[in-house]
């Protein structure tokens, strides 16, 4: 199990640092439930130093495919690694929706992301349009394949999915446990293919779009669903706290 926050492009540095804090000091020992907070790249330094030596680590919430060079305003996956994190969401439906994105972007950033030790976080999900046209099973295997298509698999823990429907985030509409089960279970099915159906049982596949405490433990204890990808409510520390013991609880044979 996994919980990632979000953070999305909010905050500033002071409540940055106070949410990071909150969430180091009140965590008990989450057992086998990774928590990652995903800050804006400005406060990665200080969030790392904040939650070093805990067991919450830090991931970005994008980065560019290339080492290095002349990509002004872009971030590399040796400088993430080098300020701390371990974890990089990567193909978000908003960097998709409003950067360009695109399946082979997303793919070309996977590639960077496992040659450089980071756990990307990829991120797939149908829009509200593509549902109600019954196509979003195969939206979605498409970008599962567009992002991973060619790709070792990395190892166990080093790949992370995020299935996160579009019209369920920062909506506060929700997909059913039911719907999100089965689209997972999906995604499963696709991630055999590419792997092995060994490794694809293992790989953590997260749920996003509006989790919050109340809906947390009926999503967690879906079969296949091993985390959850949380926006809104990771922006402060009660409600994010809540969705990681929620996690625990799921965990517990
Ligand atoms: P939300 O965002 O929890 O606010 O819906 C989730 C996400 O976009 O990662």
């Amino acid at each position: 199990m996994l919980i990632a926050g979000n953070w999305k492009m909010n905050l500033d540095m002071s409540t940055a640092r106070q949410l990071a804090g909150s969430i180091r000091s009140s965590l008990e020992d989450p057992g086998p439930v990774e928590v990652v907070l995903c800050a804006p790249f400005v406060y990665l330094d200080a969030v790392y130093g904040l939650v070093h030596g805990s067991p919450i680590s830090v991931g970005a919430q994008n980065m560019h495919a290339e080492d290095a060079g002349a990509y002004t305003g872009e971030i590399s996956a040796s400088m993430l690694r080098s300020v701390g994190c371990s974890h990089v969401i990567l193909g978000h439906s908003e960097r998709r929706q409003y950067f360009g994105e695109t399946d082979k972007s997303v793919r070309d950033k996977v590639v960077q992301a496992v040659r450089h030790g980071l756990v990307p976080v990829v991120c797939v999900g149908e829009l509200l349009d593509e549902r109600d046209k019954g196509e979003a099973e195969a939206v979605v295997a498409r970008q599962v394949r567009g992002a991973l298509e060619g790709v070792a698999y990395p190892g166990r823990g080093k790949l992370v999915i995020a299935y996160e429907p579009v019209w369920a985030i920062g909506t506060g509409r929700t997909a059913s446990p039911e719907q999100a089960q089965a689209m997972h279970a999906h995604i499963r099915t696709e991630l055999s293919g590419l792997f092995s159906e060994g490794d694809a049982a293992r790989i953590d596949i997260l749920y996003g779009g509006s989790m919050k405490p109340a809906n947390a433990d009926d999503l967690l204890s879906q079969p296949d669903i091993n985390g959850g990808l949380i926006g809104g409510a990771s922006l402060e520390a009660a409600p994010f706290l809540s969705i990681v013991r929620a996690a625990m609880r799921a965990d517990r044979p």
